[in-house]
């Protein structure tokens, strides 16, 4: 029998930071850099660096929230989508907040994506509600690119912090408030940003070979990723909109992946979306990669800001090279 094809209702949203903060004049005593140079050509100012919590703590901490405020119990939740670049465990990690916020019913699994991530994992979560498969999926956006950055290199140090938001989403057999979305990826410039293993040939006997390692650091071409941001990301919110039916002028905020202030700005310039709609909260954060946008989310709501039924475009990019927007309207009633 063909299942019932349902709504997608994004209806809350929880997120969580660790309490170490290191500012721009911290960083200054650690590399060769200013306060004046990483505000002008970032926008950051801050960032929240986890010491011992793990990403899984962060993750759950956020989850619970979202799932209190939707006023659902863990018990509730069919699935749980994880977008992470920075697991505690290169198996995953979501089972780990599966099991941490006693989700007993959900299937976890781990989505890589890095800074695309969010947008990808909402996408992916509304087929499996659209479909009737699952009522409630927990979206969870959570990365600590803190540790795998290289704390010397002052080109890259200074962008990102760690970081952990979720939302969850829940099917409707009224509305569909998942209104359009485009997901892209250019394998060609994979050499622009990477976190790429590092093995060597180790000799186990008999000769056999094996090849065994670890993670490097995180490598980017800062321009390059700049350039492909500022070009890419209006196109495929254009696209996106086209699917949605949707102009710019009938869009009520904008939450890019908070990369760079600039790259914000160029992007909004490009869409002629006027920088009250816009949401940035990198200042304080910094490029916290799969986190970023439910974190702005969640602040904006906690805020008062975003209100039932507004209109919300939402953009990721990053590694892979990926990149991708979502077109939703918050929660599930119409605007107050
Ligand atoms: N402090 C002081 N000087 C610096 C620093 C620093 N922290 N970093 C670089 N510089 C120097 C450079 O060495 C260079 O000096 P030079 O001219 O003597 O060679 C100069 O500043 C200019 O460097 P650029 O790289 O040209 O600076 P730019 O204006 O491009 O800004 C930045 C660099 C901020 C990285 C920018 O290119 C950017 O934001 N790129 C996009 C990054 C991004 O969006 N990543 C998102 C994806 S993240 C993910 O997927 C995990």
């Amino acid at each position: 029998m063909e299942q019932l094809k349902k709504g997608v209702t994004i209806i809350s949203s929880g997120s969580a930071t660790a309490t170490q903060v290191l500012d721009n004049h911290d960083l200054s005593k650690i590399v060769d850099t200013s306060d004046e140079w990483i505000k002008t050509r970032t926008g950051i100012r801050k960032r929240h660096i986890v010491t011992n919590q793990s990403l899984s703590d962060l993750a759950s901490l956020a989850s619970q929230k979202a799932i209190d405020s939707a006023r659902l119990t863990a018990e509730d939740i069919d699935m749980i989508i994880l977008a992470t670049s920075t697991p505690d465990d290169l198996f995953g990690s979501a089972s780990q907040i599966q099991g941490s916020i006693g989700a007993v019913k959900a299937v976890a699994f781990d989505l890589t994506a890095a800074c695309s991530g969010f947008v990808f994992a909402l996408i992916t979560a509304s087929q499996f509600i659209r479909n009737g498969v699952y009522e409630n999926i927990l979206v969870v956006g959570a990365d600590c690119l803190s540790r795998w950055v290289d704390w010397s290199d002052r080109t890259t140090c200074v962008l990102f912090g760690d970081g952990a938001g979720a939302v969850v989403c829940q099917a409707n057999n009224q509305v569909d408030r998942l209104l359009g979305f485009e997901m892209c990826s250019n394998g060609k410039l994979n050499n622009a940003l990477n976190l790429a293993y590092q093995g060597e040939m180790k000799d186990i006997g008999h000769h056999k070979m094996v090849n065994q390692g670890g993670f490097g650091k995180i490598t980017m071409n800062g321009r390059e990723v700049y350039r492909f941001a500022v070009n890419k990301v209006p196109e495929v919110i254009e696209k996106a909109l086209f699917r949605a039916d949707l102009t710019t002028s009938q869009i009520d905020w904008l939450i890019l992946h908070q990369a760079n202030q600039r790259i914000i700005e160029a992007v909004a310039e490009r869409l002629n979306i006027p920088s009250w709609k816009v949401i940035a909260n990198l200042s304080e954060y910094g490029n916290t990669s799969a986190a970023s946008i439910p974190l702005a989310l969640d602040e904006a709501v906690s805020q008062g800001k975003i209100r039932n039924g507004d209109t919300i475009v939402t953009s990721g990019f990053g590694a892979g090279l990926t990149w991708g927007a979502a077109i939703f309207q918050w929660g599930v009633g119409s605007r107050e």
